[in-house]
């Protein structure tokens, strides 16, 4: 899916907002996300961790489950900000690797993933080689 700039702005923008309704007390890393769906309907996510940390959920994950428990399974792009990521270290932007999987099992592997302070990447770039049935 080819999304213009002004739309590119506007994910990257409900990314940082979602990022502001993290639940993030054991890691204090705030992580938002949205998501469009190839049929323009945009859904956002933020980090939900829990004390039993294996039970958090990731903010692009929650983004993706709220499009697809709304009947949207076909997502165009992804925008990700790791707001307390590091610039000048650009890994502590990048979405972790679970979460790409879960984009690829949603998204072409020519879909956006677009990074706030990184750039704009193909998913196939960030994963290469995906796994698959
Ligand atoms: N986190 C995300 O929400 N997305 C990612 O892609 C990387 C990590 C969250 C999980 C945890 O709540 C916090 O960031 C620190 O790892």
């Amino acid at each position: 899916m080819l999304i213009g700039a002004e739309l590119e702005k506007d994910l990257l923008a409900q990314a940082t907002s979602a990022a502001t309704n993290a639940y993030c007390p054991y890691s204090n890393f705030p992580v938002g996300a949205a998501v469009i769906s190839t049929d323009g309907r945009i859904f956002t996510g933020c980090n939900v961790e829990n004390r039993s940390f294996v039970s958090g959920l990731c903010a692009e994950r929650v983004a993706i489950a709220k499009a697809v428990t709304s009947g949207s399974k076909e997502l165009g792009a992804v925008a990700v900000h790791c707001i307390k990521g590091n610039p000048s270290d650009p890994d502590t932007l990048m979405p972790c690797g679970a979460c790409r999987q879960v984009m690829r099992e949603f998204m072409d592997e020519d879909a956006a993933v677009l990074i706030e302070g990184v750039g704009k990447f193909a998913l196939s770039e960030l994963l290469p080689r995906a796994f698959h049935l």
